[in-house]
């Protein structure tokens, strides 16, 4: 008789945005005249940039021919794309990374529910709280988190870090130490960031206790502060202590096309024992390959024209932030976040609970959000919204809710 994995089990609910896709379709279903605007989860609505669909067009045409067809991708990416990302993400930075220290995939997502796989089963996670529900919800999977408290909405095996008003939405290094500690910076779902100098102090942190930092750079292109690291490789000893995430979905609009990397250093080494290898190794037997097509495309994302493109377009989703936050803190809530991502923060009104909060929007101004308590237990009493609308959807949202 087959067994489960039984760890499955303790997870408790759906995922975040399956449960409010649910919610909406409900919605919507029980009132068809209402127009609703989505500002949940964090996809964006710009079509992609025009270098990037020439460079398609062209990889489209390849495959057309058999001279110029291509069959499975390496499974480690094509090096022309390896290549450009060491060349543009890293060097171009003043960061040593190679680019067989990269490993493409198609996407942050996956890579950051997999990573968890090359290490031990009684490694105690650090997570902050709010958090992206991947990084937990997969070493739950894993059978790494011990029980859950549904009183408290945590895991007795998961050290969290709050991340609130309080503290400016830094994280503090825990009271007990960690063996892998998560970072999203710029961080989804709270908006906010942290300075590059404080960044090192969790380097510095990382490499005296011995721990690894998975580093999700997803919202790096949203950068507008100075002091602020694109990446953890620019801090003095990261590569002994950090694994980078990257993604092509927010700077790129590629939430469809499907493309990301992962950045493993030679030198993080945990007894002798190279994580480079052990990944290469779980991309090599796991996944076999992006797309051809989907990596011609990430490699236009560095052409210059690309680049402009992109350019743009961030801009263009960051004038919603903007919009968001301003008009929002005019009608007098209080709003973090929107300065070096695309997410703006803000306290619910009146008490109300995160999940009060979305109710009330969607009912009474049609708008979808996303209840901050979703995020982990800091969140409650916090409410998530994407700025990756169109701006005429944002601008109608932001009326709707100054309305209330
Ligand atoms: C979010 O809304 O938090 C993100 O879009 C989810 C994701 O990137 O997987």
């Amino acid at each position: 008789m087959y067994k489960i994995n039984e760890n499955y089990q303790k997870l408790p609910g759906s995922y975040l945005f399956s449960t409010i896709a649910k919610k909406v379709s409900a919605f919507a279903e029980a009132n068809p005249q209402k127009e609703i605007i989505r500002l949940g989860i964090g996809d964006v609505t710009q079509p992609l940039a025009p270098a990037i669909i020439q460079a398609m067009h062209q990889a489209v045409d390849e495959m057309a021919d058999a001279a110029t067809f291509h069959g499975y991708a390496p499974d480690l990416g094509y090096e022309f794309l390896r290549t450009a990302i060491a060349e543009h993400d890293y060097k171009a930075r003043g960061c040593d990374i190679s680019a067989d220290e990269i490993f493409v995939s198609d996407g942050a997502k996956s890579d950051s529910a997999n990573i968890q796989e090359i290490f031990g089963q009684d490694n105690r996670i650090a997570v902050c709280d709010p958090v992206y529900p991947v990084y937990v919800d997969s070493n739950v999977m894993a059978g790494r988190t011990g029980t859950y408290n549904a009183e408290t909405e945590t895991w007795s095996n998961v050290i969290y870090m709050p991340c609130t008003m309080e503290n400016g939405f830094v994280p503090e290094f825990p009271k007990e130490a960690p063996d892998i500690i998560y970072l999203c910076l710029p961080n989804n779902p709270t908006g906010t960031t942290i300075t590059k100098q404080q960044l090192q102090e969790w380097v510095d942190y990382a490499n005296k206790i011995g721990a690894v930092i998975i580093y999700d750079g997803a919202y790096e292109a949203y950068i507008s502060e100075e002091n602020v690291a694109h990446s953890i490789f620019e801090c003095q000893g990261a590569r002994t202590c950090a694994i980078e995430l990257k993604s092509y979905s927010k700077n790129a609009g590629f939430t469809g096309v499907r493309l990301g990397y992962t950045v493993v250093p030679k030198d993080l080494k945990c007894q002798g024992a190279s994580l480079n290898q052990m990944w290469a190794r779980r991309h090599g037997t796991k996944f076999n390959g992006a797309p051809y097509i989907v990596q011609r495309a990430g490699e236009a994302t560095y052409s210059p024209e690309g680049k402009a493109q992109l350019k743009e377009q961030v801009a263009y989703y960051m004038k919603n932030a903007a919009a968001i936050k301003n008009g929002l803190g005019a009608a007098g809530y209080t709003v973090f976040g929107g300065v070096n991502a695309p997410y703006i923060w803000l306290k619910t009104p009146g008490n109300m609970t995160s999940w009060e909060f979305f109710d009330y929007l969607l009912e009474q101004a049609n708008v979808v959000g996303t209840p901050g308590s979703g995020f982990g237990p800091s969140g409650e009493g916090y409410f998530r919204l994407t700025a990756f609308g169109s701006y005429e959807n944002t601008l109608a949202a932001l009326e709707r809710i100054r309305k209330l």
